[in-house]
């Protein structure tokens, strides 16, 4: 596996292992082998958050990754909406079910939590979050803490900046990172809010990347597939669109997942890449990719590929 260097850590892996679904979708057994299986795929950077996995992830990420020495970065800002207890197990039940049966893939909206809620940032809210986070993981310290999607009001707060400073000053974190839009990062630093890393979205439809770069000396991307929807998009153009299909394999890819992975290296040669990796063989490709030195054309001719198809989102590069 490809490391690189990140200041206040030492050397991570690329390939960063990501929880949202740590305890939702994925139950707490099929994480931990996961989890384990990342391990053995040489992944040193775990992210995670008090929200994720309906607020079960930290929990189940602690306990798999205790004396293991890696890099867990979490979050505070958003926490999972309190479910009702019927629910939840009709949930646990429901979701072995839905996965083998897509004929039921209707269901798993219905059966889904509703969204995180937005905790309103104060310097108290801040320091309780921050020491649930280590209970629950059950660590002394973090490699990360980042604000989870903060607003451009929590950024302007001098009590927020203040608790974030401090949150490092007393090494409860190696360092602190702003993880939401682009914009946020770029205000953030204009503001001198106290942050070493921007974590964003990044693919070729949903590139902030190149604003948030040039806003902390360490970055990280996310949402190389999922959320926005990048791999469906991709694979209906390559569908649908014969020359886009045949320019997009002329540059070496013929599986989609693989062109996106790969174009996450590329924008982000020296940052870490957070995947979902649940499945073994999505982890297994992922770290193949991982383990390859960034293709240092691919951005660009991709880019040029989408944009000239009309699909082209976002910020350049
Ligand atoms: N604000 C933030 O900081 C923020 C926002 C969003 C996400 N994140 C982090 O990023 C992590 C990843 O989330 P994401 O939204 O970016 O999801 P993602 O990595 O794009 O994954 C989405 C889906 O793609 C699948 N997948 C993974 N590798 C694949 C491959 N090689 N081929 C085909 N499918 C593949 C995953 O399946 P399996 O998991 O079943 O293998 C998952 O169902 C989250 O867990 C979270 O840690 C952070």
């Amino acid at each position: 596996m490809r490391t690189v260097p990140c200041e206040g850590i030492g050397p991570v892996s690329a390939l960063g292992f990501g929880c949202a679904s740590l305890g939702s979708r994925v139950s707490p057994k099929r994480g931990r082998v996961a989890i384990e299986r990342a391990l053995r795929a040489g992944v040193t950077w775990f992210d995670v958050a008090p929200s994720y996995g309906d607020g079960k992830a930290e929990e189940i990420l602690g306990a798999a990754l205790r004396g293991v020495d890696v890099a867990i970065a979490t979050k505070v800002g958003l926490v999972a909406p309190p479910a009702h207890p019927l629910k939840r197990a009709v949930a646990a039940i429901a979701r072995p079910l839905i996965a083998a049966i897509p004929a039921l893939r209707p269901l798993a909206k219905r059966l889904r939590p509703a969204a995180a809620e937005r905790l309103p940032l104060d310097a108290e809210t801040i320091r309780v979050s921050v020491f649930r986070s280590l209970e629950r993981l059950g660590v002394d310290s973090v490699a990360m803490l980042a604000l989870h999607d903060p607003s451009l009001e929590d950024i302007a707060n001098e009590d927020v900046a203040r608790a974030v400073a401090d949150i490092r000053d007393q090494g409860l974190a190696a360092r602190t990172a702003i993880a939401g839009a682009a914009e946020i990062c770029t205000a953030a630093a204009a503001q001198g809010f106290p942050f070493d890393i921007a974590q964003v979205a990044n693919s070729p439809f949903d590139r902030g990347l190149r604003a948030a770069a040039a806003a902390a000396p360490f970055t990280i991307t996310h949402s190389v597939f999922g959320v926005t929807g990048a791999l469906s998009k991709l694979r209906e153009m390559m569908k649908n669109d014969a020359a886009f299909h045949t320019a997009i394999a002329a540059l070496g890819y013929e599986d989609p997942a693989a062109l996106l992975m790969a174009y996450a290296f590329a924008a982000n040669p020296n940052g870490v890449v957070i995947a979902s990796g649940y499945a073994a063989g999505h982890l297994a490709a992922n770290a193949a990719l991982a383990s390859r030195p960034p293709d240092p054309g691919l951005v660009a001719a991709v880019d040029r590929l989408v944009a000239a198809s009309g699909a082209s989102g976002g910020q350049g590069g």
